[in-house]
């Protein structure tokens, strides 16, 4: 299989259609296989996708040392065409609680020389803050990547989860690749003001959750029992009578897959891929078979037909419940 390609935004580089998001091969889903994700991105590597996303949060630095095994261990060829993205700025405590953010200049630098060093990379391809911080303006945060960017420690600059506002605000500082938000089938909160301009701006979409973090995947059961370290465990839409009516959608969704021959995972994936050319999602997998899944739906064509009933059946607001807690939500500029 050829690996398509898209651009990071008009100032970007060329990227796989798919990325592989990492987190939860450390974090956040409960306990990850160690050596069956450095497999699953191996795998990602050999099929020809070249972006691996990271945070240095995700664990601690677990999923950036954990990216580095996989890179040093990988064919020189393959570790050369990947193409690493790395938050920063999210602060952690020893009990992997979260406190805040930082996007002041003197901590971009600090956290960037922590991940050069757990990566074992001379350079971050692209690297974002992972939220705003609310006492540092996007200007000075950004200009401290441009320094980086100057200094060839960084080669593009991303922002995540932020609003309109600050995309512009940002994209008058430094050019922008990419925006890293949340894009699926059950979130499409961004159609409204944020992907218009980030169309206007040319700037791309790296877009996460495009499963809803399983939710929509096909394979989420209501019986499934979640860790206490589970994300899902807490966010509202993987709760009681929320859970029932997002699964009830899948089920809808289910049905077209089927007719179409091919998988609900597939399904919700293509549908983020046929959304547009400045569009590349970040699928989570974590393990190989799950990788085989969703590299599938590259082959998934979609008409304007199916496109229409896969709407039909999931509507733009259909989902129940916010997509993360209430304290989270309040950190999302995006939501603003
Ligand atoms: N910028 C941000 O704020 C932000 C936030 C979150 C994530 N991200 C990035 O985006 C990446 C993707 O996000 P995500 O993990 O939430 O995305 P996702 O693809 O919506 O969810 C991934 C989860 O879906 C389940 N799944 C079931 N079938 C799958 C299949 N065929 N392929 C892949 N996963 C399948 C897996 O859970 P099980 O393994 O438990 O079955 C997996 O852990 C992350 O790794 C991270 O790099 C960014």
């Amino acid at each position: 299989m050829t690996m398509r390609t898209r651009s990071l935004g008009t100032t970007g580089p060329q990227v796989s259609a798919l990325g592989l998001g990492c987190m939860g091969m450390s974090a956040l889903y409960g306990d990850a296989d160690r050596a069956e994700g450095i497999a699953t991105i191996h795998a990602a590597l050999e099929a020809g996708v070249t972006l691996l996303d990271t945070g240095d949060f995700y664990g601690m630095g677990h999923n950036e040392l954990l990216i580095g095994e996989a890179l040093r261990t990988a064919p020189a060829a393959r570790r050369e065409q990947a193409q690493v993205s790395v938050k920063f700025g999210a602060l952690r405590d020893p009990d992997g609680g979260w406190s805040g953010y930082d996007g002041r200049p003197a901590a971009v630098r600090n956290f960037a020389a922590y991940s050069l060093q757990r990566l074992g990379v001379d350079h971050i391809d692209v690297y974002r803050i992972a939220r705003l911080d609310p006492d540092v303006p996007i200007e000075e945060t950004v200009g401290a990547i441009a320094e980086l960017v100057e200094k060839g420690h960084v080669r593009h600059i991303g922002l995540s989860e932020v609003g309109a506002e600050t995309i512009r605000r940002a994209a008058a500082t430094a050019p922008i690749a990419d925006l890293q938000i949340e894009y699926a089938l059950i979130s499409r909160g961004i159609e409204r003001s944020i992907l218009p301009v980030t169309r206007e701006l040319g700037i791309s979409i790296t877009a996460y959750g495009v499963l809803s973090r399983g939710l929509i995947s096909g394979h989420f059961t209501a019986d499934r029992k979640l860790a206490a370290n589970d994300f899902r465990a807490y966010s509202p839409r993987f709760q009681g009578d929320n859970l029932q009516h997002n699964l009830n959608l899948v089920e809808a969704l289910r049905k077209i897959a089927e007719q179409k021959g091919v998988s609900v995972a597939q399904i919700a994936i293509a549908w983020v891929l046929a959304q547009g050319e400045d569009i590349v999602p970040l699928v989570g997998a974590r393990t190989r078979e799950r990788l085989a899944e969703s590299l599938g739906a590259l082959d998934v064509v979609l008409e304007a037909a199916d496109l229409a009933a896969i709407e039909d059946a999931v509507p733009a607001d259909a989902a129940a419940g916010d997509r993360y807690s209430a304290a989270a939500m309040a950190h999302l500029d995006s939501e603003r």
